[in-house]
This record gives structure tokens, sequence and C-alpha cells, in this order.
């Protein structure tokens, strides 16, 4: 449970107005309530599971918020250039004058944030807890041009910031696409990312449909400006939980951090979905770096596991037969 707000706001280091409604930007899934208006609180967030977390915790999630907010809450994202997007949002939905929240742990990058945001405005007290800080500031008339990032174009393809792989195409992926010469029917590309394994596989004719599966919102609508051909399907969710297919095909770079925190688990989860998802005579193709703990994972949820290319610091692998039972 995070509670340094709570904490923050019950000391009165940090304030919320009275009345208007509050926009939290990005919070964790178990952030703790305390001390905020529930009521009147919207939150913004693009990351599937974190989203089926707070709303199933009765709170109003939305992927994009409009309209005006007396206050709004930054909580810290790993990615540099996605705190100062959230904090440039933040300030245009309260304008100038109101009241904007920064909450983040030092392994978010919290102390940079201050550090920077200190150069461009005046930072209120701040509260340091359970190696993070929370502090206010007022949001400024003009927002300096350098918080919000344009959605940045990687050899062609539009990205936005924080997604994956933002600045160019992943080294590994771009060894499994050296291996989806034979695909055909309906494939299925698993935390798709803005798109790059699914314009290759749908290079080629063979291939009949092929579903791109995103939690992460901004990285998903990228990739519907990436790929447009006719015969893919997008779909914002948690690959853990996607209801789909039986597919003749799964391809994946899985993510090895889940929220925060570095974790195999979650690349061991979408091998148990892959198989979950495959028809019986389906085939998974993986990537992942050499080092990530996944054969277990894959040979407890398939018959038949090969390596078929171990270069550059990546493995890539094909996995048949999947026992959908096990998964
Ligand atoms: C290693 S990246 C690969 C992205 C893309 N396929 C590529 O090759 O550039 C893993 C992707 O999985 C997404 N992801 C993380 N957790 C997820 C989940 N539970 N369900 C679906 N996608 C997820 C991440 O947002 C990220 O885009």
């Amino acid at each position: 449970m995070t509670d340094r707000l709570s904490l923050a706001l019950s000391g009165g280091i940090v304030r919320l107005p009275p009345e208007g409604r509050v926009l939290l930007l990005r919070p964790p899934g178990d952030l703790s309530l305390d001390g905020l208006p529930v009521d009147r609180v919207v939150v913004e967030h693009g990351f599937r599971p974190d989203v089926d977390a707070l709303e199933a915790r009765g709170l109003t999630v939305v992927p994009r918020a409009e309209g005006s907010f007396a206050a709004a809450v930054v909580f810290a994202a790993r990615a540099k250039a996605l705190s100062f997007d959230l904090l440039a949002r933040a300030c245009a939905r309260v304008g100038a004058g109101g009241t904007v929240i920064v909450d983040g742990a030092k392994t978010d990058g919290v102390d940079s944030v201050l550090k920077r945001l200190r150069g461009s405005v005046p930072v209120g007290e701040v509260y340091s807890k359970a190696h993070g800080k929370c502090f206010a500031f007022e949001a400024p008339a003009t927002v300096p041009e350098d918080w919000a990032t344009a959605p940045s174009v990687a050899g062609g393809f539009r990205t936005a910031p924080g997604v994956f792989s933002a600045d160019g195409v992943d080294p590994g992926s771009a060894l499994l696409a050296g291996h989806l010469g034979g695909l055909s029917g309906s494939v299925c590309d698993l935390g798709a990312g803005w798109g790059y394994l699914s314009a290759r596989v749908l290079d080629s004719d063979a291939v009949r449909e092929c579903h791109l599966v995103e939690a992460e919102h901004a990285a998903l609508e990228s990739a519907r400006a990436n790929v447009t051909d006719p015969r893919v399907r997008f779909h914002w969710a948690d690959a853990t939980r996607f209801e789909g297919g039986p597919f003749d095909a799964i391809v994946t770079n899985p993510p090895f951090h889940a929220a925060r925190k570095a974790d195999p688990d979650l690349g061991r989860a979408f091998v148990a979905a892959a198989a979950r998802l495959l028809s019986p005579r389906g085939r998974l193709l993986l990537v992942a770096n050499r080092h990530l703990p996944y054969e277990a994972a894959l040979n407890a949820a398939f018959g038949e596991v090969t390596v078929l290319e171990d270069a550059r610091g990546y493995k890539v692998i094909a996995a048949r037969r999947p026992n959908r039972r096990q998964a």
C-alpha cells in the first residue's frame, strides 16, 4: 500500500482544495485512498492492470482526462519524459495558480523531478518518507516548453513518452522479426507496444488477422497510427487475463517489469497466457534477454521448446504443443 500522499495530506504538508474535482495522474493500483475526497476524484491512467485495480476499488478511471480540475496529483513514473509529460498535462487541467502535488519513490526518479522543477517553479515544503518524496507547487501561467513531449518518430514509427523502446526498434524484437517468415492464419502479438512486431507479422500475405494486445494505452494509440493494415485488431487489455483466440501463432517480446519493479513472473505469466490462447497446433515465438529465467515456464506450458537463435544477448525461442491445462 502506497501511503506517503495520505500522510503528507494528514500532516498538512500538502493540501487539496475543499471543493472541485481532483485529478490523479498514473497512481499505483494500491494507492492508499485515506485523506482523498474519493467522490470528487478522477483518475487518469493508461496501464490496464492498474486501471482494473483502481476501478475495482470504485474509482472513476479514464485513459485521458479532459476539462478543468481544482487540483492534480502526479505520481512520478520511471521514465522522466513521462513524468514531465504528466506534469504538463496536470498544469493544463488545473490552470495557472492551481495546485499540483507530486508524489514519487526515489526509484521512480522523484529526486531528479524535484531538482528540475525547482529550476522552473517555486516548490513548497518537501515531505520525505518511505524512500520517496511528496510536495506541491502552483501551476505556472506558462509551462516550460520541454515538459510536454510531442509523439516522437523512431524509424518512421510514432511512439510516446514512457512507452517501451520509445527511441527506436528494440534489438530483441528486431532479432525475432527475422523468424516470422512462416506465419499464417490468425496471429496474436502479446504486449504489442507501438506495433513494430505486428507490422513485421503483417508482411506475410498468409496472415489472415493480427491481434495486438497491449496494456499501455499510449503505446496502443501509437500502434493504431503505425499499423493501419485492415487485418489488424487492437485490444487494450492485460495479456495475462486476455480472452481471445484460439490463435495459430503468438509472437511476444514479454515485459520484464511489473509496474515499477523488475519481475520475471510477468514474462512467465505471458508464457502461460500464450499456451492458453494458442490452438493445439499453434506455435509461440518469443524473444527475451538470454539471462531471463523463462525455460521452466516454457517447459511446463509446452511439449516442445526450441531455441532458434542465441545472439547479441537475446534468445529467440519457438514453443509448440501447448499444454492448456497446465497454463
Ligand atoms: C518488451 S515490450 C515489447 C513491445 C513490442 N512488442 C516491441 O517489440 O517493441 C513489452 C510490452 O508489454 C506491455 N505490457 C506490460 N505488461 C502488460 C500486460 N500485463 N498486458 C499486456 N501488455 C503488457 C508493455 O507496455 C510493453 O509495451
